[in-house]
């Protein structure tokens, strides 16, 4: 069975095939890759609103908002699925006829147009279907991922459990995870002929060859104004338990590169539940090791950064980003020497100036995942908060401490 991994087809009538997206460190549901530079993800309202009036001093800190698109997921006879947007150019009305007509075409069956209907997803269930062989079967549908030699990744539970390198495969585990929770819920029974509205953002890590990450949970509160009270009660006791409430930080997931062995070495989210205040701080170690030595050199660009970030969250009044992740990314992939500060003509080992800016380490920090980030003047904002997020910048500030005293070598 051939599906997902297909082509970046671009049809003739403007239909666009999602590939899974290779990096997806945490989250639920499954993140996919529009093109090379943008990912898309399904549609929570109060993100869209959060990015289409976005304060201009966040953005060199979140990801660019590239507008909406429509999906849906797209089986034939031979049980072949993928998933394939729709430019929201198109009105909704041109997107749903052309989708009946194919369908009608394809299964010879009438009337789907009447049932088809725009919704808003929700992706709240667990997936339980197999896997085996690089082929995730969802329901009745398999998909075949790429099998890609150069790259492996290696995911380690609480236990300190590892499943098997030899298991070559060309996605984060964790990510698979959640395109298989995408999948079965865009194929169940009660979703079936329905069109999907995803967000389409800039792929942050794009301009990275093998990019670490690490996704970190940022403030001592985790549920939204919406949450239910069992939902509330939920978040509250995993922010009690875990590092939330000490550090205004929880690992969200992570993948860091090993250039020993070649592999990413992963964690998910289920692992940073278990952390404590020293394992949490143990994990950033980690984040910058890359089997071989500490990439030391990486701390101050990251310091930088987290440090301009957090005077502009100080002047953010209102906002409270509830549930959301910060990005730290920095690339895994060796670099040689030669392109690591040592300029023409002077021997190489020899230089004691400063390498020039093009070759400095490249790390990046963005804010990701404001589906429950609210602020004054957000429609349907139920609270409203004064001042700036003080769970968050409490997280950032323990996050520049614990980097400093990883720098300092403590
Ligand atoms: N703009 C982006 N560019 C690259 N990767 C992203 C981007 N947004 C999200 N991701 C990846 O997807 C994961 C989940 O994203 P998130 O927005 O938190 O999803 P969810 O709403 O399911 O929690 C992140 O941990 C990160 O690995
Ligand atoms: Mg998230």
């Amino acid at each position: 069975m051939v599906l997902l991994e297909g082509t970046e087809l671009d049809d003739r009538r403007g239909r666009v095939w999602l590939r899974p997206f290779t990096h997806q460190v945490g989250g639920h549901a499954g993140i996919m890759c529009y093109d090379k530079t943008t990912i898309c993800k399904p549609l929570v309202s109060q993100e869209q609103v959060f990015y289409e009036s976005l304060p201009a001093d966040l953005r060199p800190f979140t990801a660019q908002y590239k507008g909406l698109i429509s999906v849906y997921a797209e089986t034939d006879s031979s049980g072949q699925l993928g998933l394939v947007a729709f430019s929201q150019n198109d009105n909704d009305s041109l997107a749903v006829q052309t989708l009946a007509t194919k369908r009608k075409h394809k299964r010879g069956r009438n009337g789907l147009s009447e049932k088809l209907l725009l919704e808003e997803s929700h992706f709240l269930g667990k997936s339980c279907h197999d896997r085996s062989n690089g082929c995730i079967k969802v329901s009745s549908f398999s998909i075949n991922l790429v099998q890609d030699s150069d790259t492996a990744y290696q995911m380690e539970d609480p236990n300190g459990n590892k499943n098997d390198i030899q298991e070559r495969n060309s996605h984060n585990p964790w990510g698979l995870h959640c395109l298989r929770t995408l999948l079965s819920h865009m194929t169940s029974e009660f979703t079936e002929n329905k069109l999907f509205r995803f967000v389409l953002l800039e792929n942050v890590v794009s301009q990275f060859h093998q990019p670490c990450i690490l996704d970190l949970k940022m403030g001592t509160r985790q549920h939204g104004d919406d949450a239910s009270e069992e939902k509330k009660k939920r978040h509250m006791k995993k922010c009690e338990q875990s590092t939330s409430s000490s550090l205004g930080l929880r690992l969200g997931g992570m993948q860091v590169y090993q250039a020993k062995s070649h592999h990413f070495h992963c964690r998910d989210k289920y692992y940073g539940r278990t952390l404590t205040e020293e394992g949490f701080q143990q994990t950033l170690y980690h984040f910058l090791h890359d089997g071989h030595r500490l990439k030391k050199e990486l701390i101050d660009p990251i310091l930088q950064k987290l440090l301009c970030l957090k005077s502009i969250i100080e002047r953010q009044g209102s906002y409270r980003f509830y549930s959301s992740s910060l990005l730290i990314i920095y690339e895994g992939k060796h670099q040689s020497n030669s392109n690591l500060g040592h300029r023409k003509g002077s021997p190489a080992g020899y230089s004691t100036e400063p390498p020039p800016p093009s070759t400095m380490p490249k790390v990046d920090v963005r804010m990701i995942d404001f589906a429950h980030t609210t602020y004054k003047g957000a429609r349907n904002n139920t609270t409203t908060y004064d001042g700036p997020d003080l769970g968050y910048i409490f997280g950032l500030q323990n996050l520049i401490h614990i980097l400093r005293k990883i720098k300092d070598g403590d």
